[in-house]
């Protein structure tokens, strides 16, 4: 919590020091072509996700005034195929008990909460009241659950005179509420990060909540606090298993913030996991604070922030900051005895590819192979697959006229997949951002596939049909040009597709 106060000092120095400064230039050459951003100033979690009538609605923690953390809102945008975002005017304000952090938002088909009126289905938002008065004072009850709900689709929302609806307990880490309708309990259930552990409510109307029990004592990673969990189901050969996401920070893989995961049951009271191994959802440093979508039946849809506190504040792109990472449909893979959560770009993100090149049988060596011109490789919106019968260490190196590089690849002896951001860019704005970071291997087999998304200041990895995933962001001085593979035992790629991708979303200018 620490960090609240300090994020809010922080900001409200550079605050103070903006309105004598001029606005840092802007940098639309970092400006992400299809992954969200707000057009202007900060943003963090992705929140309130839920689809409602054909549109997926998006909120996420905004912060209007200034391009670093501070008070609060709801930010909105919405989108019919998950590709394309509009945004909309801000969803919910600070307000007498506090900011609006993060949480969620269901659809209230039955009207369970009584907000629904003249036939109309409530859209109901439940989220944390973060107080930052009670939080200077020392309390430890700040943080409390609250309402808002919205009779027109979620254009509008009002918040509910009862606030808070849950109250603190006297935990000072309460909060990230994640609601869905449980079919076993036929009742709400909320799963709420508190402190380094998780405790699921229940409630027939989303206004009374019950405790049901608490999950994480001695299991999974506890570097740091827990936020924003999230509880659904996936099936797996006939067999429903239940997912339990909990972001954690500091304490994640590669440094920072990180989301885990653990596979269990849940019998409408209680999550007991199939066993005690630490996995991650992404093994990279920039995913953060990722939920699934609402409503969107068996189909389970991810989608994290772009970032990492431990440098999200400074990262050099203006006039806006952070982005999400791209939505991904989740499933499950049973790999030996473990059962693993998967991840890959939702399909709906094919139709931005352009043109693709395919090349067939291609053999790489010691000798860098230069492939710039074989794939036509311009701009710095792309996606690359590749796959192999026989996987060995390579690496995959973009590079620039300035001589910055950032190079994937694959590492056999550890194992692991890997990006390698140290000479990709200038990285004085934070001591945390250069290095190698790297994703465990969990595909037991020599035959590979791997596919990269790059969106001007991102690559997300996924490896063996979104096993291993990675995500990082860099900074280019100039934008990557050109492209080599470099393979030092020798490696054959049965294919390497590699395709343009089309810019759906508005420059800030637009
Ligand atoms: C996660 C988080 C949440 C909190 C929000 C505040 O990144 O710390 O726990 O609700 O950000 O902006």
């Amino acid at each position: 919590m620490k960090r609240f106060l300090l994020s809010v000092l922080c900001s409200v120095s550079l605050l103070a020091h903006a309105q004598q400064a001029p606005a840092p230039p802007a940098t639309p050459q970092y400006r992400p072509g299809y992954h969200f951003s707000p057009a202007a100033h900060w943003m963090n979690d992705p929140n309130g996700m839920v689809y409602y009538e054909g549109t997926y609605h998006l909120f996420y923690q905004y912060y209007p005034n200034a391009s670093v953390w501070g008070p609060m809102h709801w930010g909105h945008a919405t989108s019919t195929d998950l590709v394309s975002w509009k945004e909309q005017p801000i969803a919910l304000f600070p307000d007498s008990l506090g900011y609006i952090f993060s949480g969620s938002a269901v659809v209230d088909a039955r009207n369970t909460s009584g907000f629904g009126k003249d036939g109309k289905t409530p859209l109901v938002a439940i989220f944390t009241h973060h107080d930052p008065k009670g939080e200077k004072a020392g309390t430890h009850t700040f943080q409390n659950q609250s309402l808002a709900y919205s009779l027109d689709a979620g254009k509008t929302w009002t918040k509910y005179a009862g606030n808070p609806v849950l109250k603190n307990p006297g935990i000072q880490d309460f909060r990230d509420p994640k609601v869905s309708w449980n079919e076993v309990a036929k009742k709400w259930i909320m799963t709420l990060a508190t402190k380094d552990r998780i405790t699921f409510f229940s409630s027939p109307n989303l206004k009374d909540w019950t405790k049901e029990s608490e999950f994480g004592e001695k299991l999974g990673a506890h570097g740091g606090v827990w936020e924003c969990p999230d509880l659904f189901p996936l099936t797996l050969n006939g067999k429903t298993h239940w997912v339990l996401l909990v972001n954690l920070n500091p304490g994640g893989p590669n440094g920072g913030s990180g989301t885990q995961y653990f596979v269990g049951s849940f019998d409408g009271h209680q999550f007991t996991p199939l066993n005690d191994r630490t996995k991650w959802a992404d093994y990279g440093p920039d995913n953060y604070a990722g939920v699934t979508w609402g409503n969107t039946g068996a189909r389970k849809i991810f989608l994290g922030w772009m970032s990492n506190w431990e440098y999200a504040n400074q990262v050099p792109t203006s006039p806006w900051r952070n982005a999400t990472t791209l939505p991904r449909e989740l499933a499950l893979r049973q790999v030996g005895s473990e059962i693993y959560l998967t991840s890959q770009p939702v399909k709906e993100l094919a139709k931005l590819a352009q043109p693709v090149v395919v090349l067939k049988n291609l053999k790489a060596s010691a000798v860098a192979l230069d492939l710039t011109n074989r794939l036509k490789f311009t701009g710095d919106k792309f996606s690359l697959n590749l796959s192999t019968a026989q996987l060995r260490d390579f690496a995959l190196v973009l590079s620039n006229t300035a001589g910055e590089e950032l190079r994937i690849g694959y590492d056999g002896k550890a194992r692991q997949y890997f990006i390698d951001r140290s000479k990709a860019g200038p990285s004085g704005f934070s001591a945390k951002f250069a290095g190698r970071h790297t994703t465990p291997r969990l595909a037991a087999l020599p035959a590979a596939d791997l596919t990269l998304y790059v969106d001007a200041t991102s690559v997300e990895l996924f490896g063996d049909g979104g096993l291993s995933t990675g995500t990082e962001l860099f900074f280019p001085s100039k934008p990557f040009t050109a492209i080599r593979l470099e393979a030092p035992e020798g490696m054959t790629m049965q294919s390497l597709a590699y395709s343009q991708l089309a810019s759906p979303l508005p420059k800030p200018a637009d």
